[in-house]
C-alpha cells in the first residue's frame, strides 16, 4: 500500500552532511489499540493522553555516502553502540523508503536516551519511533525548503504517519494533549494512517491530567507488539471487542465535555480490563498482570470507596499500573502511593508523569 499524498516526489537541494535532533514522548492510550491489519491499520480507532516526562531524546546525524544501493546507519543509547536495535530500524527504513528517498543516501548516526529506564517494562517504542521519525521528516523539510507542501500540520501528519509505520502507537506521540487514531465516524478528521489531535471541547477538570507509573514488572515484554496484536486474528471476541472501541471513544465527547470523572474512569478502567481479556482469551493466551497488579488495582478501588478520589487505573500490555488523576489531587494521591502502594512496586519505583503537548525540536 503506497500513498500518494506523503511521498516526497524529488529534492531540489542537496545537503552534504547535517544534524537535527527532537524529543518525543510517550502516551498511554485510554481506548486501547489491540488488534491490526496489514501495513500496520489499527483494528480498531483508539486515543491517548501524551505523556510529559517519559520520552525519548534523538539526534540524527547525516553524512552523504557513495554507494547509494543501501541502508547504512549506527545506533547508540545512552552513547553505547546498539546494534540489537538494527534490524527494527532496517525494517522501519524499508517501510518509509517510498515516504523518504534520501534514505538510501546518506549514512545515519543515531544517537539516543529515554527519560525512563530502559528495563522498566514502559514501552519505549512510542516515544522512540516518533522522535526518530520526526528527525527523519525534519531532513525531508531540509532537503525540499520552501515547499510548501511540508508546512507545520503536513509536517505533523507526515511524521505522524511515518511513526505508525514503526510501531503503531507512536503515531499518537506528536501531538499533546489528547489524540485519536483510526477512522470513527465521530470525528471526520480522523484516519488509520496518522494521528490527529482530538478536536473537541475539553472540561477544566482533564487540564493537567496526572498519569503516575507504577513499576510494578520491570521484567523484558512476555508477547511482543507484534504477536500481541496477531493474536486479535481469528479471536472468538475481537469484532465485538473492535464495536466496543468505537462506543467507548464516541462515549468519551461527552465526559471530555462534561468533565464527569465517574464516566470517565468506568471507560478508562473497562478498556485496560478488556485488554488484558482479550490476552486471556486468545489462542495462545497469556496474563501479563502479576499478583502486585491486582494488589494494586484492589488497592486504588478501596481508596475511592473510602475517600471522594477520581483516582483511576489504566494498563498497558504489561503488568505496570498507570494511575490517573485530577490535579487537584496530586498531593493526596501522592501520600497514598508513598503509605500504600510502593510496597507493590519493584525496588519502590515509579514515575510521575502529566498530561503533554508533543514533541519538540531541540
Ligand atoms: O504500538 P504497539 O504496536 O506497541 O501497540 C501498543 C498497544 C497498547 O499499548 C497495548 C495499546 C495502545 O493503544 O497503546
Amino acid at each position: 500500500m503506497i500513498v500518494e499524498e506523503f511521498i516526497t516526489k524529488s529534492y531540489p537541494k542537496t545537503i552534504e552532511e547535517g544534524k537535527v535532533a527532537w524529543e518525543s514522548p510517550s502516551n498511554i492510550a485510554l481506548v486501547k489499540y489491540w488488534g491490526k491489519k496489514e501495513h500496520q491499520i489499527p483494528a480498531n480507532p483508539s486515543i491517548s493522553f501524551t505523556l510529559s516526562k517519559c520520552k525519548t531524546i534523538t539526534v540524527l546525524e547525516f553524512s552523504e555516502k557513495e554507494n547509494k544501493t543501501d541502508f547504512s546507519f549506527d545506533v547508540f543509547l545512552n552513547n553505547e553502540k546498539k546494534d540489537d536495535f538494527k534490524p527494527k530500524i532496517e525494517t522501519f527504513f524499508k517501510r518509509v523508503e517510498a515516504y523518504l528517498p534520501f534514505l538510501k543516501n546518506y549514512h545515519f548516526v543515531i544517537k539516543t536516551e529515554n527519560t525512563f529506564p530502559h528495563s522498566s517494562g514502559i514501552a519505549s517504542s512510542a516515544s522512540g519511533m516518533s522522535a526518530l521519525a520526526l528527525c527523519l521528516t525534519s531532513v525531508d523539510r531540509m532537503l525540499s525548503k520552501n515547499h510548501e507542501h511540508l508546512n507545520k500540520s503536513f509536517f505533523n501528519k507526515k511524521a505522524s504517519f511515518l511513526a505508525r509505520l514503526g510501531s503503531g502507537s507512536a503515531c499518537r506521540s506528536i501531538e499533546g494533549s489528547l489524540v485519536t487514531w483510526g477512522t470513527h465516524q465521530a470525528f471526520a478528521e480522523s484516519s488509520d494512517l496518522y494521528g490527529v489531535k482530538y478536536p473537541f471541547e475539553v472540561h477544566e477538570n482533564f487540564k493537567n491530567y496526572h498519569d503516575t507509573i507504577l513499576l510494578v514488572d520491570k521484567g523484558e515484554k512476555q508477547v511482543s507488539s507484534t504477536v500481541g496484536h496477531g493474536l486479535m486474528h481469528n479471536h472468538p471476541f475481537a469484532e465485538e471487542r473492535f464495536k466496543q472501541a468505537h462506543k467507548n471513544l464516541n462515549d468519551l465527547i461527552a465526559v471530555f465535555k462534561s468533565g464527569d470523572l465517574d464516566a470517565f474512569i468506568k471507560i478508562v478502567e473497562s478498556e485496560a480490563l478488556t485488554l488484558h481479556a482479550m490476552m486471556m482469551t486468545s489462542m495462545p493466551y497469556f496474563i501479563l498482570m502479576k499478583p502486585n497488579t491486582l494488589q494494586v488495582i484492589n488497592k486504588i478501588w478501596a481508596y475511592r470507596e473510602k475517600t471522594d478520589s477520581k483516582v483511576c487505573f489504566t494498563l498497558d500490555a504489561g503488568a505496570n499500573v498507570h494511575m490517573l488523576y485530577p490535579e487537584n489531587e496530586a498531593k493526596n494521591i501522592n501520600q497514598f502511593i508513598n503509605n500504600e502502594l510502593v510496597e507493590h512496586c519493584q525496588n519502590g519505583q515509579y514515575i510521575n508523569d502529566k498530561i503533554g503537548l508533543g514533541a519538540k525540536l531541540l
